[in-house]
Formats: structure tokens, sequence, C-alpha cells
């Protein structure tokens, strides 16, 4: 009797569990295949937006040009992001390790976890850690599809530039999001798609619009937009409590 009674009830803690997960999933908005593609594009349509092609490796010194810090002002990016000293910062399609270093420096008892999917990025990034002697970044290869982080594990994490040309958007945010505490935060800095004054391709840079739609599906938080950068949008996410 009291077997049956345990067991019933494990039973039904297994089934409220499976559906507490159900109903927190995000529903998947789908993508569309398009016979033709757009100049940067891959023809893979996500919520309407053309998603834009991988930048290779090959082109990691334009990731660091010097005219950069001028045009992106990327010390105030990532004082802006209000870390603690033991935060876990994952730095998502992280390149060279331009932002990754930048954040370790605020970060002196946590660490960066700068994910890519190239692992000619993460050997550049190897070759930074050994050369200025940084013990708290960490490189990981990711998927197209996954972070590769485990859950409940960050604090925080940065997207810049990188967004726009991850081709399973949906199935990355939500790994970064079942990576996040509760109240963790999401940083995502995109050229202003509504501003043609932007030297940029238009299909790799985003509207405000675009992205709180992509986001929506997610149980986050648009909580801020912060516009001092001369070409990009700094827009922040929190994950619900
Ligand atoms: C334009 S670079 C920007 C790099 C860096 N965030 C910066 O601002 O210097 C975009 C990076 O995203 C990476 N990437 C593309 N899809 C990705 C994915 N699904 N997961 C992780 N990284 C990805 C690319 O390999 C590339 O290194």
């Amino acid at each position: 009797m009291k077997m049956s009674r345990l067991f019933s009830h494990s039973v039904l803690s297994l089934l409220l569990l499976l559906m507490s997960e159900v109903l927190v999933a995000a529903e998947h908005p789908g993508y569309i295949n398009a016979p033709e593609r757009r100049t940067t594009g891959i023809g893979k349509f996500y919520m309407g937006r053309e998603i834009a092609f991988v930048m290779g490796h090959q082109a990691a010194d334009w990731l660091n040009r010097p005219g950069r810090i001028a045009e992106e002002r990327p010390d105030e990016v990532v004082e802006n992001m209000g870390l603690e000293p033991d935060h876990v910062v994952a730095d998502i399609g992280a390149g060279s390790g331009y932002f990754s270093f930048r954040i370790a420096k605020l970060v002196p008892q946590g660490k960066v976890l700068a994910v890519d999917i190239q692992p000619e990025m993460l050997a550049l990034i190897e070759e930074q850690k050994a050369r200025d002697k940084v013990t708290n970044v960490e490189g990981v290869l990711g998927k197209v599809d996954d972070p590769n982080l485990p859950p409940n594990s960050i604090d925080a994490a940065i997207m810049v530039d990188a967004y726009h040309e991850f081709d399973h958007p949906f199935e990355m945010i939500n790994g970064i999001y079942n990576a996040l505490r509760p109240g963790g935060r999401i940083f995502l800095l995109e050229y202003r798609g509504e501003d043609p004054n932007v030297p940029i391709r238009p299909l790799h840079k985003m509207t405000e619009e675009q992205v709180v739609r992509e986001m929506s599906v997610f149980g986050l938080d648009w909580t801020d937009t912060l516009d001092f950068l001369p070409w990009q949008h700094m827009m922040i996410f929190t994950k619900l409590e």
C-alpha cells in the first residue's frame, strides 16, 4: 500500500515536472527557406528577417581594427553591463575575443566563456590568453544550434555583431535562456537597422523592433535599450525570475 502510494506520488511529480517544462518551453516560430537569397544572406528567413552568412575567421583582423574603438566604444559597452566581480559571462559569437578580454578584467573572481563555432577563432583567443597571461577566459566550441553551456550557469550573455548571423537563432537563444540564472541578462548589440547612415550592409544590421519580436517568444523582459553608441543598439533583456 505504502509502496503504491509512493509510486503514484513519484509518477504525479514526474508528470507535473514534464507539464511545467512544456508550459515554459518557447514556441518555435519556424524558418522559411527562400529560393532566392540577397547578397550576404543565406536564403533562410526567421520572423521576416533573412539571416546573414557567417563572417569567416580569415577576416579576424577586421574585428581588431583600430578604428573600431571610435565606432563601437567597446570599453564603454562593458562598463555599462553592470557586472559584479564574480559574475560568469558568456560572450556568444566571441570571434577573436575583442569583448571577452575586456569583460574578463571586470570579473576577476568570475570568468568569461568565449563561445564560437569556428575553432580558428578559439585558437586566436588561446594565443591572446597566453600572451597576456589571462586566466579567466575559457574558450567554448559551440554548434550552430547550441551554445554548449550548462543550464543555470551564467549571470549574463553578450552578443556583439553576431546574432544576425546565427543560422539557428531560435535554438541559440533557447540554449542561452536555459544557461542563464533567473534574473540573468542578455546584452544584444547590433548595428541600427533603422538608420540608413550606418554604413553597414543591410543584413548585418537589425532594427530594435525586429530584435524585440525575436526575443518575445522567450520568457525575457525587454529591460532597456541604451543608445549611447554611434552605430549600434545595446539592448538588454532579463530572464524572468
Ligand atoms: C562578426 S563576428 C563578431 C565577433 C565578436 N563578437 C566581435 O564583436 O568582435 C561573429 C562571430 O559569430 C560566430 N558565430 C556565428 N554563428 C554562431 C553560433 N551559432 N554560435 C556561436 N558563434 C557563432 C562567428 O564564427 C564569428 O566569429
